[in-house]
């Protein structure tokens, strides 16, 4: 049987999180990484396994512990990346490309490829890691780190809400301009949303009142995905109303709906079908059927049993949040 996701933390404080017992140590060659720099860094303090194969629980608990996610969130973007990235049957997700690590593999069209797998979770418009049709989805590129300057001209040299609301636009604008295959419907939509808040919830040290992400900071999360010395974790938890709170400060400041290139530049459209932010349970449903369903068109068995329990995990994320979403009803 499927263990059950982690509940909250009970003491949801600011601590020491780079501690002696949980050491940086750089991946060796067979230890995976990926596109999120947050799970990277939890893999390299190992407060998850540092080959980077993991199970969703292990996730909830760790950016919990290390970043003070909120329960909801944890467990909403655990099981919607297990769901579509993961290995089911096993119950192992890789944090980057596909292994065999996580086990066979149910038959396709599932995936299993990990979360550098594009479209299902990893998308375009990232701010340090190129669109796929351009490049390398999940290592690292300076040239895109670079335009973190964007804080020297918006935010006096600091990562801060000020800096994101044109840094998010400005993403969406050089992947409109640059790459035929944009795509920014759901989940994408969400998640480059999400995760231009994230420096600014999850990265500034605990103790510091300020909301200014110091860039030296930024480099050694997004980067070398490291704690930097003494690093406190936030004070509060980012639930799922905290971080559609700072995706609004984001939208409002340029609104762009979800929609994508139709194969050549500059030819962005919205598309009207997928979920904006106003829609939370419409995003969470719509993922549910339009992104996890078409990957298990026919399971059966204990394949389909671990689908529904999984689906059951990432609803109970709706109603922690309180976000008072109907649930999809079990597939069959
Ligand atoms: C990006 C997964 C938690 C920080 C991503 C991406 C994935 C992912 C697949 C790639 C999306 C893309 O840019 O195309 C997850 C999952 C999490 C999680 C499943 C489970 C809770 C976190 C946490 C943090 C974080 C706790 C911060 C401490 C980021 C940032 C990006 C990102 C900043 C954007 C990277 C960029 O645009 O260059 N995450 N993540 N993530 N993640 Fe995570
Ligand atoms: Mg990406």
């Amino acid at each position: 049987d499927l263990p059950s996701p982690p509940g909250p933390l009970s003491d949801t404080s600011a601590k020491l999180v780079n501690v002696p017992t949980h050491p940086y140590i750089a991946p060796g060659p067979n230890d995976i990484r990926g596109p999120c720099p947050g799970l990277n860094t939890l893999a390299n303090h190992g407060y998850i396994p540092r080959n980077g194969i993991v199970t969703p629980g292990q996730i909830v608990e760790a950016v919990q512990e290390g970043f003070n996610m909120g329960n909801d969130f944890a467990r909403f973007l655990a099981y919607a990346a297990h769901l579509v990235d993961g290995n089911l049957l096993t119950n192992l997700l890789s944090i980057g490309g596909k292994t065999l690590e996580t086990g066979p593999d149910p038959p396709a069209p599932a995936i299993v490829g990990g979360l550098n797998t594009h479209r299902v979770f990893e998308g375009d418009a990232s701010h340090t890691r190129v669109d796929t049709f351009l490049g390398d989805n999940h290592n690292f590129n300076e040239t895109l780190f670079d335009k973190v300057s964007f804080s020297n001209k918006f935010g006096n040299g600091f990562y801060n809400f000020a800096v994101a609301k044109e840094f998010r636009f400005q993403l969406i604008q050089d992947s409109i301009a640059a790459n035929s295959q944009f795509l920014f419907t759901l989940p994408r939509y969400f998640s480059a949303y999400s995760e231009s808040c994230f420096p600014i919830f999850f990265w500034i040290d605990g103790r510091n009142p300020t909301g200014n992400l110091d860039l030296d900071v930024a480099r050694s999360f997004f980067e070398t995905a490291r704690f930097p010395k003494g690093f406190f974790r936030a004070n509060t938890p980012t639930t799922l109303k905290r971080i559609l709170g700072g995706i609004d400060i984001l939208y409002d400041a340029h609104p762009v709906g979800p929609g994508a290139n139709n194969g050549t530049v500059n030819s962005y459209t919205v598309d009207p079908t997928s979920p904006d932010f106003s829609n939370f349970c419409g995003i969470y449903a719509g993922f549910v059927t339009h992104i996890v369903r078409p990957l298990y068109p026919d399971a059966q068995g204990p394949l389909l049993e671990a689908l529904n329990k999984n689906l059951d995990f990432l609803y109970s994320a709706t109603v922690i949040g309180n976000m008072g979403c109907t649930q999809v009803p079990h597939f069959t």
